[in-house]
């Protein structure tokens, strides 16, 4: 039987990864948990957060992946060692290809940073970015108004508008060339972030870099599904299913599988 690669977020922002896997790599299998019942994971403690991804991870296993794509900021800043050093098979988060697709994109060195409380929090873009290329200038912003409105599928009122716009108004004062959507559920408003930010600014999401990483990675370890039949994909979700289901058939553009899980007495791995 074909194994699976897990893709894991807060909610519905992994999404934005699975759509990007969908179109590189069209003949893997994917499960996906979006923990909608838990979200947002941004103003949560690190902690928390480490215990959340590591019972999504317990949940997920099961299915024997053959992979695990942590598709959420947040968690990737906190939790990617620590479930690293739990399980056998690789696992991929979404900073370091964000960073490095910024990294090749910047012309000026001047780049902004958006993500949840808890990204922004950790460092961890700073890091990586300067790791890259040390003379590179980051305005790093906690945008934490923006997860909310995706999770209820509210991405181009005029309301989501006066959000975006008062949210990025520190961002506007600063010379970037480049902008990290640095929470992967901020791409379903890439639209409201792009006429906010105007045209001579680039946003850059870590989607299409991510799925790269995903492939290159199973190519190096042979793992690679070329043929056979198209999947049928997996997705769970332990908050609100219909609200989950009709985002996702939205973004993706197609009928999706879905359980919904109630979450029992949470275990830790
Ligand atoms: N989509 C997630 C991220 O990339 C988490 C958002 C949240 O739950 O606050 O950070």
């Amino acid at each position: 039987m074909q194994q699976p690669i897990a893709i894991l977020d807060s909610g519905v922002g992994g999404l934005t990864v699975v759509k990007e896997v969908m179109r590189q790599l069209p003949r893997e299998k994917i499960i996906y948990f979006g923990d909608t019942a838990r979200t947002p994971y941004g103003p949560r403690p690190a902690e928390e957060v480490t215990r959340f991804t590591r019972q999504i991870v317990e949940y997920l296993i099961q299915y024997r992946p053959k992979m695990i794509v942590i598709a959420c900021n947040t968690a990737t800043a906190v939790a990617l060692e620590d479930i690293r050093s739990r399980v056998a098979i690789p696992v991929v988060g979404v900073i370091h290809p964000g960073a490095r697709a910024a990294n090749s994109r910047t012309q000026t060195g001047f780049v902004g940073v958006i993500g949840t409380e808890g990204t922004v929090r950790s460092g961890a873009y700073e890091q990586v970015l300067k790791h890259l290329s040390p003379s590179t200038q980051v305005y790093s912003l906690a945008c934490p108004r923006f997860v909310p409105l995706v999770e209820q599928g509210n991405f181009r009122s005029k309301e989501t508008y006066d959000v975006v716009e008062s949210s990025l108004q520190p961002l506007k004062e600063r010379a970037i060339d480049t902008l990290i959507l640095g929470c992967t559920h901020y791409p379903f408003l890439s639209e409201t972030i792009a006429s906010v930010m105007g045209k001579d600014v680039a946003l850059i999401s870590s989607a299409d870099e991510t799925a790269r990483e995903i492939s290159t990675i199973l190519h190096d370890r042979n793992r690679l599904t070329r043929d056979g039949e198209l999947p049928v994909h997996q997705f769970f979700c332990s908050g609100d299913h219909r609200m989950f289901r009709m985002i996702a058939q939205d973004w993706l553009g197609e009928q999706i599988e879905l359980t919904p899980v109630v979450w029992q007495v949470p275990k830790i791995v």
